[in-house]
């Protein structure tokens, strides 16, 4: 990172005062912009120190600052159990970076309160909708970013590199999105993004982390079946390819680069079953209309073109789901209380698993094999005696 980005970082940071000193920033707001600090630590640190070493001193300082600024904020989120525990996770942070500690140990460090703050304060990071191709936000990208990025990410003397696999695995493609909101950041001015959806952020979010992986071949279709959690919502939008183990972390980077390919690769009860997750997350966070919409979209896509499919292995199990679906939709609407939204959320995902099992091709035991050989052999031997018998009683007549 060079002094040029420092530097705008340290005004970002200056001109960002005001969200603290706002009266009442949301307590969204406050936890996304925490998030989207950590995840610039966790993805910088290594540029800042090695091997114990300062490497970049104003980098290094830019840090320690970020990490107080994240306790800052915390501080101003609502007092929940677990709050506490994550100003301490943020003290050790801030130790560890006092200590130079290992590039690995800080990112790991500030990824973790990254995911527990997000879990605490209920914050949204996968959208309710489909991800659209990398092509889709291109020409908004070619006319707002490339002039600082490059057409390609390739970078130019007023913005990094996006195409960098190595540091753009150390986001999520949350942290992208986030990047791009500039209530939670203001390294880009709002003439840049302020006027974007949310659906073009995410989408701009795609085009972004298509770059480190143009003309990269597909991953093997076998980490496919593997991984289903990783090929669909939240799962892509949250996990940061960082924390995966090597081929894995080359096909999450590929699969969020290309989700419009790798929608076909989601079983579609797998989908269902992460949307309803996703439907929970916003329930629980008071948001029932986001709920409510993820609930008809998994319905609508991960559950309605296999209905037909699955009433042919399991009659009753489709009865009891049409029941489920119907009920939760009345009780999201309606109002019920909310240990029964959940509960129902819960059952209904335990039961689309199970029709998920229902539609897996049959496992043939190898067991099976082995008695199929031995009733052969029976039949053989059994086919035998009969001959030998015929042919003795032959004998004995002539
Ligand atoms: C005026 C120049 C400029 C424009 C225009 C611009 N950016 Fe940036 N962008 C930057 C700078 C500077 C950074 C901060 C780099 C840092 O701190 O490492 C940045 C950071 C980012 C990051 C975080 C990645 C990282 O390595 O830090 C993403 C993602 C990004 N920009 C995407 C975009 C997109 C998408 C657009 C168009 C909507 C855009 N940018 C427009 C200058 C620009």
């Amino acid at each position: 990172m060079g002094l040029k980005w420092i530097l705008l970082l340290l005004l970002s940071i200056v001109s960002n005062a005001p969200v603290c000193a706002q009266d009442n920033p949301s307590s969204d707001t406050l936890a996304a912009r925490a998030s989207n600090l950590l995840s610039y630590i966790a993805v910088d640190y290594g540029d800042a120190v090695e091997g114990g070493q300062r490497l970049d001193t104003p980098l290094y300082e830019l840090q320690k600052q970020q990490v107080e600024e994240v306790l800052h904020l915390v501080t101003q989120l609502p007092d929940r159990p677990g709050r506490k525990g994550l100003q301490n996770s943020l003290l050790a942070l801030s130790k560890l970076i006092d200590d130079k500690a290992s590039a690995t140990e800080v990112r790991r460090r500030a990824n973790a309160i990254a995911d527990r703050l997000a879990v605490l304060y209920q914050l949204q990071r996968s959208p309710g909708y489909s991800l659209p191709s990398p092509g889709f936000m291109m020409p908004v990208y070619q006319q707002r970013c490339a002039g600082c990025h490059g057409g390609a990410g390739e970078g130019g003397t007023a913005g990094p590199d996006l195409n960098n696999p190595e540091r753009m695995a150390g986001f999520s493609l949350y942290d992208l999105y986030n990047t791009l909101d500039p209530v939670t950041d203001s390294i880009h001015s709002a003439d840049i993004d302020g006027d974007l959806t949310g659906l073009q952020r995410w989408a701009l979010a795609v085009t972004v982390a298509s770059f480190p992986v143009a003309n990269q071949l597909p991953p093997s279709s076998d980490l496919a079946s593997k991984y289903p959690g990783l090929l669909g919502l939240p799962g892509m939008a949250t996990t940061k390819p960082s924390e995966l183990e090597a081929p894995l972390q080359q096909a999450l980077m590929w699969w969020r680069g290309n989700p419009h390919l790798v929608r076909t690769l989601v079983p579609p009860l797998v989908r269902a079953v992460g949307l309803l997750q996703l439907a929970e997350t916003d329930y629980r966070g008071g948001d029932t209309t986001g709920a409510y919409s993820k609930l008809m979209l998994a319905y609508r896509e991960g559950y309605r073109p296999l209905r037909q499919q699955l009433l042919i292995r399991d009659r009753e199990l489709v009865e009891q789901l049409q029941i489920q679906w119907q009920q939760l939709r009345g009780d999201l609407i309606g109002g019920a209380s909310s240990t029964e939204v959940i509960a129902g959320l819960q059952n209904l995902r335990e039961n689309l698993n199970l029709a998920h099992s229902k539609l897996e091709p049959p496992v043939v035991r190898e067991r099976r094999y082995v008695w199929a050989a031995v009733l052969f052999a029976l039949a053989i031997g059994l086919g035998a005696l009969l001959w030998w018998g015929l042919r003795r009683r032959k004998r004995t007549k002539l």
